[in-house]
């Protein structure tokens, strides 16, 4: 049985496979909506979402399933001191599939070790997130064509954004890729991403998002993860490091995309959702089609 905790736990040529049959799903929907007759999907969200939550619960649907699941922590028995390993062997007799966001870091692939039915990690802390970066790989491949030969800049919050983590993991696989990581000193990507996942890759860490504008073929922008902060004074002085506006955006490609995982707060001006190269929106609907493939594909039903 296979679980999805780290955007590595699909290989290249498997991933390939994976935003294929996304892009057949995008196609022909009709195709797809009975693959899952039958079929439930867990959502167990000890951490607040909007889009992922909904995302895998509008997969399932859309592949003819059901959803049970629930949506904080305090709903659950959690709030009663269920261990996340009892509450996965006790949803493995009611679902079929289940996707689980935690705040505690590695809390998914400890899930894991109890389940007898595919564990997805919607989030863990500020570790991973790599339905997310499925998702930003099939928009990237979609809008761009290709996901080689690319300058991409991760703007934000990279200490804690595990948007960036998983997506930098996903993309060092590729040829000649470039990051520029731009962020204030203090919220750098992690060391261990540094030195471990990035050491034989070509990136520089800089501040200025102006500067880098002119170079970059995709921008990932991010939220500060305000939930993440050890106090509130440090995450007041950064929140607004950087926004992006329609000033900052003539100084880019005609064909660089803009993307971000949402929700965003201030750090994309609202002026900018009109240009044509504004594509976090469009992200979102990629998301869908993506997670329906993954289910397919951790269900063996393809
Ligand atoms: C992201 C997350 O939860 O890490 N949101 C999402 O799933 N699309 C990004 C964020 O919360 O900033």
């Amino acid at each position: 049985m296979r679980h999805l905790l780290s955007p590595l736990d699909f290989s290249v040529e498997e991933l390939d496979q994976l935003l294929d049959l996304a892009n057949d799903i995008e196609q022909h929907p009709d195709k797809y909506a009975h693959k899952c007759n039958g079929k439930k999907l867990a959502t167990l969200f000890y951490e607040p979402s909007t889009r992922t939550r909904l995302s895998f619960e509008a997969a399932m649907m859309n592949l003819g399933g059901n959803v049970i699941g629930f949506s904080s922590a305090s709903s659950s028995s959690a709030a009663k001191g269920e261990s996340v390993s009892d509450t996965i062997r006790m949803i493995s007799c009611y679902a079929d599939i289940c996707a689980m966001r935690h705040p505690k870091e590695g809390a998914p692939m400890v899930a894991s070790l109890k389940s007898s039915i595919p564990v997805i990690n919607a989030g863990d802390g500020g570790h991973q997130h790599p339905s997310q970066t499925l998702t930003d790989l099939l928009t990237i491949r979609s809008l761009k064509g290709r996901l080689d030969n690319m300058t991409i800049g991760l703007c934000g919050d990279l200490k804690f954004g595990r948007t960036v983590h998983s997506l930098i993991n996903a993309l060092v696989r590729y040829q000649n890729i470039k990051f520029v990581l731009i962020s204030p000193p203090e919220l750098r990507v992690p060391s261990y991403i540094r030195d471990n996942v990035l050491k034989n890759f070509e990136f520089k860490e800089v501040s200025s998002l102006e500067d880098a504008m002119p170079e970059l073929d995709i921008l990932y922008m991010t939220r500060v993860q305000r939930e993440r902060f050890f106090n509130e004074e440090d995450y007041i002085r950064m929140k607004d490091c950087y926004i992006l506006d329609k000033a900052k955006m003539t100084l880019a490609k005609d064909d660089m995309i803009v993307l971000h995982p949402l929700p965003r707060v201030n750090e994309i001006s609202v002026e900018v959702d009109d240009d044509p190269r504004a594509a976090y929106f469009r992200q979102v609907q990629y998301g869908v089609y993506v997670r329906m493939a993954l289910i397919l594909t951790l269900l063996e039903l393809v």
